[in-house]
């Protein structure tokens, strides 16, 4: 079954096809592009040599065979580490049947730690129109650092500075305002996603940080106060909820007029959009 929107909606792959390969890899993103994903969302950390890389948590613990805190370990150290193996046993967990997602050694090159210059390189490559959401994670801990280094990156691909945010490729989104702030401040017409985990009666009337066109509330937020989107949008905010993987969330977002649904499952969900 099908639940097809009356306007286009971007289907944005959550770390990559993160259900069917490692998160954050490059296994995980060129899925996605291979799905049709319109849109690859990815977290950004600095390493302790100052290099962006795709990671979620603080730690390296949970999605590799390594410990520590990336912003204590250096690039090399990260490369030495396998960010695939774990997804192969948590796909094995509770089956007799091998699973789709199963780390073999010639996979190393596509589970090994992911910079985010990879990463636009290969949306360089995609040979389509691949938009790239970029997050901003512990932006506090180094005091503008990731921003600065994460502009230095967009300009050398030609990406920091879009004639307008409608033609952007790529936009940045966080939790943290005063991340979204330095990056307005030296990339004004890059467009921004302010990341709402908790409705606080702050942003109850649809109100977002100065300058940030575009609001990223949680699927929960969506669901428990849907007049919150309509708030946002009577408000001329774009909306992109994250993250959408079951069906009946989906023909939410689309009965609500979402503009991107960020999801760990691209390839379903265009389906149920029937694309
Ligand atoms: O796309 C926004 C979403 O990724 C925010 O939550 O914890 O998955 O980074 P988290
Ligand atoms: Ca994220």
């Amino acid at each position: 079954m099908t639940h097809a929107p009356q306007h286009p909606i971007q289907v944005v792959a959550h770390r990559g096809a993160s259900e069917d390969a490692p998160e954050h890899t490059l296994a995980a993103y060129k899925k996605a592009i291979e799905d049709g994903a319109d849109a690859l969302e990815c977290d950004v950390r600095l390493t302790a040599d100052g290099h962006l890389v795709c990671v979620h948590d603080r730690r390296v613990n949970r999605t590799s065979n390594g410990r520590g805190a990336v912003s204590a370990l250096e690039l090399a150290d990260l490369a030495a580490l396998d960010f695939g193996s774990w997804k192969t046993r948590e796909a094995w967990r509770g089956r007799d049947e091998e699973p789709d997602w199963v780390h073999r050694p010639e996979d190393a090159a596509d589970t090994s730690v992911l910079t985010l210059e990879r990463l636009l390189e290969l949306v360089a490559d995609a040979g389509r129109r691949v938009e790239l959401a970029i997050e901003t994670k512990h932006p506090t801990r180094w005091a503008g650092q990731v921003e600065e280094r994460l502009l230095l990156l967009l300009k050398r691909f030609g990406l920091d500075a879009p004639a307008s945010a409608a033609e952007s490729q790529v936009r940045v989104m966080s939790f943290s305002a005063r991340s979204l702030h330095r990056v307005r401040a030296a990339a004004p017409t890059l467009p921004t996603v302010y990341l709402v985990q908790f409705l606080s009666p702050r942003l109850r009337d649809g109100r977002l940080p100065a300058g940030v066109g575009i609001a990223g509330p949680s699927i929960r937020i969506v669901r428990n106060h849907p007049a919150y989107v309509e708030r946002l949008k009577r408000a001329g905010h774009r909306v992109h909820v994250w993250t959408v993987n079951e069906p009946e969330d989906v023909d939410l977002c689309v009965d609500l007029g979402i503009d991107a649904i960020i999801t760990n499952r691209p390839r379903a969900v265009l389906q149920r959009l029937g694309r």
